[in-house]
């Protein structure tokens, strides 16, 4: 495994971090909790220091799920959870107002199991709220050592340079991968300038560029999977395919597996200092953990560029 610093924190970040939307067992597929936890531990055998977690992942349960999995590890992990958006049923609420907020921190720290949080993100802006009053209330719940470093997901350069006027970030959680790359125009650069880490979500697409697909997937209504990560439509499905072509004979060339390819090259971008994958088994969290043993030469990510820049528009 590799560690890097994140952004402007003291916090020492393995390269490939650990997801764990899936583990909250609802809107990605049926896990079960024993499985989670095996794949989680795995994850720390493996280097991994990194576990990215959120409130609304299984309404709590991921959570939950990760506290279980650490007790005994704590010394060796870097527990990383969200404000700012809870469930109402089947519904994903977006709140960060300041009573929210300080209920939110105490739930996930008793769900955890711990007694500070490493880094706490605000997970989406909430345009009800001014974002004075949410980093007034943060920064005092980090006076009160519930947690240590402020990172953000999902803001865009304008929030950005918001924020920072306001307050210290050290990190960015952002949508990145082959199939999406948005960022690469202003947050990337921006965080690049402003000493931001970023932690990529969604870096193997949900499951599709590990190259497992001969078919579109077909997933339950309920699984949230094809809305978040929308590569399955035509005619994006075939270019992904054309895509998963270059990537599988730069994976041979490795002998590794193609999910590797995926995972390095979004690590191995500027400005990106851990790539989250998610994991339901200790064989997946394994195999990512693995991407970080070795590293694409520039000319294979430039091969990689140039094929992803044929899907994206
Ligand atoms: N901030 C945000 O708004 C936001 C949004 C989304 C995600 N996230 C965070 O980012 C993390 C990563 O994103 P993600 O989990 O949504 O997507 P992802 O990492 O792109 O894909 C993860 C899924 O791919 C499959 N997979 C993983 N490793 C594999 C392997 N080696 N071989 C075959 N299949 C494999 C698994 O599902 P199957 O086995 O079912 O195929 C797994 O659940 C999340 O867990 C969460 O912590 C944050």
């Amino acid at each position: 495994m590799q560690y890097e610093k994140l952004g402007n924190s003291d916090l020492e970040v393995s390269v490939v971090g650990l997801g764990t939307w899936a583990l909250g067992s609802d809107f990605y597929g049926e896990v079960d909790d024993s499985q989670s936890i095996a794949a989680i531990r795995q994850a720390i055998d493996s280097g991994i220091n990194l576990i990215d977690t959120a409130p609304p992942y299984g309404d709590g349960h991921s959570e939950e799920v990760v506290g279980e999995a650490i007790k005994g590890y704590r010394e060796q992990v870097l527990i990383a959870t969200k404000c700012g958006v809870y469930r109402d049923g089947a519904e994903l609420v977006r709140d960060l107002s300041p009573s929210t907020i300080r209920k939110q921190v105490n739930d996930s720290l008793d769900r955890l199991g711990i007694d500070t949080i490493d880094l706490y993100q605000i997970h989406w802006p909430d345009t009800n709220v001014p974002l004075e009053e949410t980093v007034a209330e943060l920064e005092k719940l980090q006076e009160e050592g519930k947690f240590r470093y402020l990172g953000v997901s999902n803001f865009d350069k304008q929030l950005l340079e918001e924020i920072t006027d306001l307050t210290n970030i050290v990190s960015l959680q952002p949508h990145y991968s082959l199939l999406q790359r948005e960022i690469e125009t202003e947050e990337l650069p921006y965080c690049v300038e402003h000493n931001i880490g970023n932690l990529s979500y969604g870096s193997i697409g949900g499951g599709i560029l590990t190259g497992k697909y001969d078919q579109p997937p077909e997933f339950d209504d309920d699984d949230k999977r094809s809305q978040f990560y929308p590569f399955y439509d035509e005619e994006t499905w075939s270019q992904t395919l054309d895509l998963i072509d270059v990537m599988e004979e730069i994976a041979a060339e490795h002998n590794a597996p193609i999910v590797q390819v995926a995972i390095n090259w979004v690590r191995q971008q500027e400005g990106i200092t851990t790539a989250l994958v998610g994991a339901k088994t200790p064989q997946q969290a394994k195999q990512n953990a693995g991407a970080a043993d070795w590293d694409l030469s520039a000319a294979e990510i430039e091969r990689l560029t140039k094929a992803s820049n044929k899907v994206i528009k």
